[in-house]
Order: structure tokens, then C-alpha cells, then sequence
């Protein structure tokens, strides 16, 4: 018993095609102008052309379905994916939408049945050498449809802030403690960074237990990364007592870690809402992307992470980039009060749902 939906009979069933664009925009907006939908399936938009266009790994004809009602109106409609440029799991996504009129006939139920199942089909074509999920992500909070997830047995995995810094405000003058030094991301250092990621994130709810390959992929990875803006503060011991390091700690028989910042740099078109307004006429910006920071416990308090922020944000303002961005889980108090206490603004929210994703014929499925 997988307690399986059907198809609402009164609607044609099929595949979406390139033609569908237009219908399928208005689709999205009329969404959106219901209660508390806050742009949340205008967000689906560029991954939906993708689908219809049938880019990349994308089958328009294989991956996507809507239901179209008695005036030839395409009424609800829903695609599955596995994004190419998450390079540390695979993901099946889940998307669609249900135009409000069409709301309480089983349409949504019906469709995010059928796109968890070609998700989960997605999945099972590719190799098992990442961890594999199904995921639906949204911005805001889309009340509308969250009690449908919790039905099919998704359930909350993170709500995630960005948070945004404009870098022509001034940046404080903060030093490393006077006994760590930095050094760039390089491979020899791979296993120092990860060791240190694991530690620094080990009390930190619903941690994942990525391996060093799918941390390193994930995280440190992809055109954007800027290994020479990715440091490693480094506690050099001397003599006996660097024998004495305690085993996770000891990353080099001389050498401890304290905490690492993985920075990136974007090229994003200037948004309306941005805190940190584009130049005018500027088509593309470039932002300053911090991937993640973290500090091991035993270093916490001692200013290491605002001396990294810092660094970054300093270095970020050297190349001319005005604002930066990063994201923070909205559960996390400490990282939120240390971004806000640099001058980082909270805006838009973000929201994840997750459900593991098992092989297909597997008990559970
Ligand atoms: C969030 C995190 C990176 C902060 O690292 P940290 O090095 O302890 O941060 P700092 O020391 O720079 O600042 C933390 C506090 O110490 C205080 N502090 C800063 N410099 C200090 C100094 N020289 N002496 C004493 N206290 C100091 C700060 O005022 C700050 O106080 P607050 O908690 O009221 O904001 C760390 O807790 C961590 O790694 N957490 C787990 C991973 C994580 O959540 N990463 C962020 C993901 S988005």
C-alpha cells in the first residue's frame, strides 16, 4: 500500500511542451498572487524553461505533466529534475504548481505523487556515489501547499536566510588572535579544511555526514570558487606539545586548525530587492559569495570568524565588488548575530523540504 492518488478524471493529462511558456507564466503568476505566496513559483521560473526547453539532462516529454481543463487552460502542472550543478548529493527535485482556482480537486496530491515518482526515477539512473534525496525547496513560507508535503512524507529540513553586506560601508579592522596565521585553499590542505568543517560543524542539528569527496565538491568546488579567498586559520605548535594535538584535532603533526571560510565570487543580474543596489545600467553584477565559515569549539568567542568575514569582505572590496551575500540557517543564532554584528542584512527566506530517497521496489518506497 503506497496509498497512491489518481488522476482527477475531468482533466486531459500530458506532457508540457515548448509552447506552453506563455500559459505556463501565467500559471506561475496567478499562483503568486495568492495569500502568502511571496514570489515563491516565480523562483521555479528558469528551471522550468529549462525543462521545456529540454536542456541538459532535462526531457520535457519525460520529466514534466499538466492537467488542462475542459477551456483547453493548462490548470496545474509539475516537473521533476536533478540539477547538474549540485555536486555534492544528487537531488531530485520536485516543482509544479495548481492555479488557484483549481485548488482542493486533488491536483496537487495527484502531481506531487507523480513528480516524486519520476524524481525517484531520476535518481535511480544515477551511480551510487552520492547521497541521494528528493527535495522540494521554495522561497518564503507557501502555506498553500506545505500540509501536502507533510501527507507524502516530506518533512522540514531547513529554513535558510540570505543575508546580504554592502562592502562601501565601512569594514572593521578585526585580527586573527595573534597565534593563528592563514593559509589558501590548496589540495594539500583538502584534508585539514574537511577535518575541520566536520569538527567546527559537529553541534549542529541535522549535520550532514558527507564524506571528504562530496564535502570537497560540494563546497570548494564549481567556476565560481576562489581558492585564494578560502583560508584556513592555522595554529602552528612547536616542540612537544604539538605530539600532545588530540587525534581529530592533529591535521599535520606541527599544525592545529582553528577555522576555515570558503568564499566565492558570483555573477548575479542586480535585483529590485537587493539591499546593495547595482550601479545603474550594470547588467551583471558581481558579488562576493561567502560558502561557509565555521570555527571549531574549542577556538569559539575568540574573534576567529569575524577576523575570516573581514578578511574576505576586505578582499572582496580590493577586486571592486560591492556587496556580499551569504546564507545562514535560520536556526542559527550564533552565525546570525556574529553576520548581523558585521553589518549583513537579512532578506529573503527560503525553505526546504526533504524526504530520503530510497531505490526504487525498496520497502518505502
Ligand atoms: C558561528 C561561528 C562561525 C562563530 O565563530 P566564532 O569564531 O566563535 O565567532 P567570533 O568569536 O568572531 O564571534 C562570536 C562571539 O565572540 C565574541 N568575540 C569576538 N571577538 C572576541 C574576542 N577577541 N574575545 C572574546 N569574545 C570575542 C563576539 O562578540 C561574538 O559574540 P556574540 O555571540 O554575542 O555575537 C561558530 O560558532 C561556528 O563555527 N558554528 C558552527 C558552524 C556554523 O554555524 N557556521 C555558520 C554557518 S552559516
Amino acid at each position: 500500500m503506497d496509498g497512491s492518488v489518481s488522476a482527477p478524471p475531468e482533466f486531459d493529462w500530458r506532457p508540457l511542451v515548448a509552447d506552453d511558456a506563455p500559459a505556463l507564466r501565467r500559471l506561475v503568476a496567478e499562483c503568486d498572487r495568492a495569500p502568502n505566496a511571496e514570489g515563491a513559483y516565480a523562483y521555479t521560473l528558469p528551471s522550468l524553461e529549462r525543462v521545456l526547453a529540454s536542456d541538459g539532462e532535462s526531457m520535457a516529454a519525460r520529466d514534466s505533466l499538466c492537467a488542462v481543463d475542459g477551456h483547453g487552460r493548462v490548470a496545474a502542472a509539475a516537473w521533476a529534475r536533478v540539477p547538474p550543478g549540485v555536486r555534492h548529493e544528487y537531488r531530485g527535485l520536485l516543482l509544479g504548481a495548481v492555479h488557484p482556482r483549481n485548488r482542493c480537486r486533488g491536483l496537487g496530491s495527484f502531481l506531487l505523487q507523480w513528480a516524486e515518482r519520476r524524481a525517484r526515477a531520476l535518481l535511480t539512473a544515477l551511480p551510487d556515489d552520492r547521497h541521494k534525496i528528493l527535495r522540494i525547496e521554495f522561497p518564503g513560507s507557501r502555506d498553500d501547499a506545505v500540509p501536502l508535503y507533510g501527507r507524502r512524507g516530506f518533512s522540514l529540513h531547513h529554513t535558510e536566510i540570505e543575508m546580504e553586506r554592502d562592502l562601501r560601508a565601512p569594514i572593521p579592522q578585526a585580527p586573527l588572535p595573534r597565534d593563528l596565521e592563514l593559509v589558501e585553499w590548496a589540495p594539500e590542505w583538502e584534508q585539514a579544511f574537511y577535518e575541520t568543517w566536520a569538527d567546527a560543524f559537529s553541534d549542529r542539528p541535522g549535520r550532514a555526514a558527507w564524506t571528504r569527496g562530496e564535502w570537497v565538491a560540494g563546497f570548494g568546488g564549481g567556476s565560481a570558487f576562489r581558492p585564494d579567498l578560502s583560508w584556513l586559520a592555522l595554529h602552528r605548535i612547536q616542540g612537544d606539545a604539538a605530539a600532545r594535538v588530540p587525534g581529530p584535532l592533529r591535521t599535520r603533526t606541527s599544525v592545529a586548525t582553528a577555522g576555515y571560510v570558503l568564499c566565492d565570487v558570483r555573477e548575479l543580474r542586480p535585483t529590485t530587492v537587493s539591499p546593495v543596489r547595482a550601479r545603474s545600467g550594470e547588467a551583471v553584477q558581481r558579488v562576493g559569495g561567502i560558502r561557509q565559515v565555521g570555527v571549531r569549539p574549542a577556538w569559539r568567542g575568540r574573534g576567529v570568524a569575524t577576523a575570516l568575514l573581514c578578511a574576505a569582505m576586505r578582499a572582496f572590496r580590493a577586486e571592486g565588488i560591492e556587496r556580499a551575500m551569504l546564507e545562514v540557517n535560520a536556526n542559527n543564532s550564533a552565525a546570525r548575530r556574529l553576520y548581523e554584528r558585521l553589518g549583513f542584512i537579512a532578506g529573503s527566506r527560503f525553505t526546504v523540504f526533504t524526504k530520503p530517497a530510497p531505490a526504487l521496489g525498496a520497502p518505502g518506497s
